[in-house]
C-alpha cells in the first residue's frame, strides 16, 4: 500500500458562514415502500399503537433529523390532501400516475405530523401545483395552521387535533422544470402561478416560510430564465429556492464517480453567482438555496436503468463508494452552508435511503452511517479551510483533490470537527492538520466508516459489512498527524 502526503490547514477566524441544522433534512414520499411498509404499518407486530414501525423510527432518532418534506416529490403533483383526512374507511383509493401505483390514503397529513411529533421533526408540506390549484393549496394551511373557528380549522377538530399543526415550511410545486412532471410548467407559467399561490397562502398565514421550485432539471436551459423570472416577479413571496441533484455510477467507473463532486461545486458555484447578480438587478436580499432532494441514485433510475429492469420501489442497494459520495455530497453543503440553509436526503426509508425494511425487521443501508455521523458532530459554523495533496484526474476533470475536506467549529463546545473522504481505492492518506489559530486541547474522537472494499454492501444476510468504528486520539499544540484509510469517510471531533 502506498503512502501519500496531505496537509490540512484550519484558521479558526477563516469562518465562511452559520451552518442550519436544517442541512440532515430528509424527505418522505408516497413512492414505493417509503411510507407504507417503511415508516407506517398498522397490523405488524414492529409497528405501535399509531401504526408507526418502531425500529424505523428507533433508525431514524440515530440519523437526528431536524425536518422532513412531505408527500412527494412527483407524487404530489397529482395529491389531493383531502383524500388524505378523516375517517380511514372513508379515504379514496387513488391512481398515482407518478409512480403507476394505487394509493390508499390512508396515510396522510395527520399521520405525518404525528410522526413529526413523535420524531421532533419540523414538518415541510409540498402542494401540489402540478394539477392542483391555489384554492386546494390555501385550502390545506387553513386546515393545518387555521386557529380561528373556521370551516376547514374546524375540520381539523372533527378529525382530532384541537390545536393548529403550525407547519411552518411549505413548498409550491415538485420539480416543475421536469417534462417527467404532472402538470410541468414553462417558466412563465411557473412564475405566475407561483405569486398567486404564494400571495393566498401567506394571507392565511403570514408566518409561514415558502419554497419555490427552481431548478431539477440542469441540462434543460431553462435554470436561468426560471431563475429570473421568479426573482422579477415573486422575490418577496420566495423564502428558498429549491434545487435537487441525484448522481451515481451507471458506468462503474470509480474515479469518475468520486470526481461527481466537482459537478456539484460547479452548480453550487453557479447557482449561487445567479442568485447574487439577481438580488442586485432586483434590489432584494438573497435568497438561500435548499437542495431538498440529493443523493446517489442510478440502479433504479428510469434514465439510467439496464434494459429489462424494473424501478421497483426505487429500492437502490448501496455499497461502500456510495456511502463516500454521500460524504462528499455533505461536504459540498457544508462548504456552502452560507448560502444553503436547507438539504434534504432523498429519501428515508425504503425508496432510495438509509433505511431498508422487510417484515421482519431492517437494515442500516452504508450511506445511513456517514449520514449519522455528520448530522451528529457537525458544528454551528462552517470553516473555510485550505488543502492540498496528491490528485487525479478522469474526464473532464484535471487536479481533484483525494481526499475531500469540510471543517466546522461550535464556539460553545469548544469543538472542531473536519470531515474527510479519502477517495483513493488503494492508498492510505498521512495528512497534516494544522491549526493556525489556537490550539488542540487533548480529546479526539474519531469516526470511520469503512469496509473491505469500495463494493461492501449490507444487506439481511450481512447487515455489518459497512460502519462506523469509533477511537479516541488526542492532540496537543497546533499539528495532528492522521492516517485516513483507503475509500474512507472520517471525522475528528478535537477539543480546542
Ligand atoms: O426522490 C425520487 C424522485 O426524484 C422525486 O419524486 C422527484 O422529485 C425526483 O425526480
Amino acid at each position: 500500500m502506498g503512502l501519500i502526503l496531505n496537509r490540512i490547514e484550519v484558521d479558526l477566524g477563516r469562518t465562511s458562514g452559520s451552518i442550519s441544522r436544517n442541512l440532515f433534512g430528509g424527505f418522505t414520499e408516497h413512492l414505493g415502500r417509503c411510507i407504507y411498509g417503511g415508516l407506517y404499518e398498522p397490523g405488524s407486530p414492529l409497528a405501535d399503537e399509531q401504526g408507526f414501525r418502531t425500529d424505523v423510527t428507533a433508525a431514524l432518532k440515530r440519523l437526528n433529523v431536524p425536518v422532513v418534506r412531505y408527500p412527494g416529490g412527483n407524487f404530489v403533483s397529482g395529491y389531493r390532501w383531502m383524500d388524505g383526512v378523516g375517517p380511514k374507511a372513508d379515504r379514496p383509493s387513488r391512481v398515482d400516475m407518478a409512480w403507476n401505483d394505487v394509493d390508499s390514503n390512508q396515510f396522510g397529513t395527520n399521520e405525518f405530523i404525528d410522526l413529526c411529533r413523535k420524531l421532533s421533526w419540523e414538518p415541510y408540506l409540498v402542494v401540489n401545483c402540478g394539477d392542483g390549484d391555489m384554492r386546494e393549496a390555501r385550502d390545506w394551511v387553513e386546515y393545518c395552521n387555521g386557529s380561528k373557528h373556521t370551516a376547514l380549522a374546524n375540520l381539523r377538530r372533527q378529525h382530532g387535533y384541537e390545536q393548529p399543526h403550525n407547519v411552518k415550511y411549505w413548498g409550491i410545486g415538485n420539480e416543475v422544470d421536469g417534462p417527467w412532471q404532472i402538470g410541468y410548467k414553462t417558466p412563465e407559467e411557473y412564475a405566475r402561478a407561483y405569486l398567486e399561490f404564494a400571495k393566498v397562502m401567506r394571507w392565511i398565514d403570514p408566518s409561514i416560510k415558502l419554497i419555490a421550485s427552481a431548478a431539477s432539471h440542469w441540462q434543460g436551459g431553462t435554470v436561468i430564465e426560471r431563475t429570473q423570472l421568479l426573482f422579477e416577479q415573486a422575490a418577496k413571496f420566495i423564502d428558498y429556492l429549491s434545487i435537487h441533484w441525484y448522481v451515481g455510477n451507471p458506468q462503474d467507473d470509480f474515479e469518475g464517480y468520486m470526481a461527481q463532486s466537482e459537478l456539484i461545486e460547479e452548480r453550487l458555484f453557479a447557482y449561487e453567482g445567479l442568485i447574487r447578480a439577481l438580488s442586485l438587478q432586483e434590489g432584494v436580499s438573497r435568497i438561500p438555496i435548499a437542495v431538498d432532494e440529493w443523493n446517489v441514485w442510478y440502479r433504479t433510475h428510469p434514465a439510467t436503468m439496464k434494459p429489462g429492469t424494473n424501478w421497483f420501489g426505487l429500492e437502490e442497494i448501496y455499497n461502500l463508494e456510495d456511502a463516500l459520495m454521500v460524504a462528499i455530497q455533505m461536504n459540498s453543503i457544508i462548504r456552502h452552508a452560507y448560502s444553503v440553509k436547507m438539504a434534504n436526503i432523498a429519501q428515508l426509508v425504503n425508496a432510495i435511503a438509509p433505511i431498508f425494511t422487510n417484515q421482519s425487521g431492517l437494515v442500516l443501508q452504508t450511506i445511513f452511517y456517514p449520514f449519522e455521523i455528520y448530522s451528529q458532530t457537525c458544528g454551528d459554523t462552517a470553516l473555510d479551510v485550505f488543502w492540498q495533496g496528491d490528485t487525479f484526474s478522469t474526464g473532464n476533470y484535471t487536479g481533484v483533490r483525494v481526499l475531500d475536506v469540510s471543517a466546522t467549529l461550535d464556539e460553545s463546545k469548544r469543538q472542531l470537527t473536519v470531515f474527510v473522504v479519502n477517495r483513493s481505492k488503494n492508498n492510505a492518506a498521512e495528512t497534516t492538520i494544522n491549526l493556525t489559530s489556537g490550539c488542540f486541547a487533548g480529546d479526539v474522537s474519531a469516526y470511520v466508516v469503512n469496509g473491505s472494499d469500495i463494493y461492501a454492501t449490507n444487506t439481511f444476510d450481512t447487515p455489518n459489512q459497512v460502519g462506523t468504528v469509533a477511537t479516541k486520539l488526542t492532540a496537543e499544540g497546533t499539528k495532528f498527524t492522521h492516517t485516513f484509510e483507503p475509500h474512507s469517510v472520517t471525522a475528528l471531533v478535537f477539543a480546542l
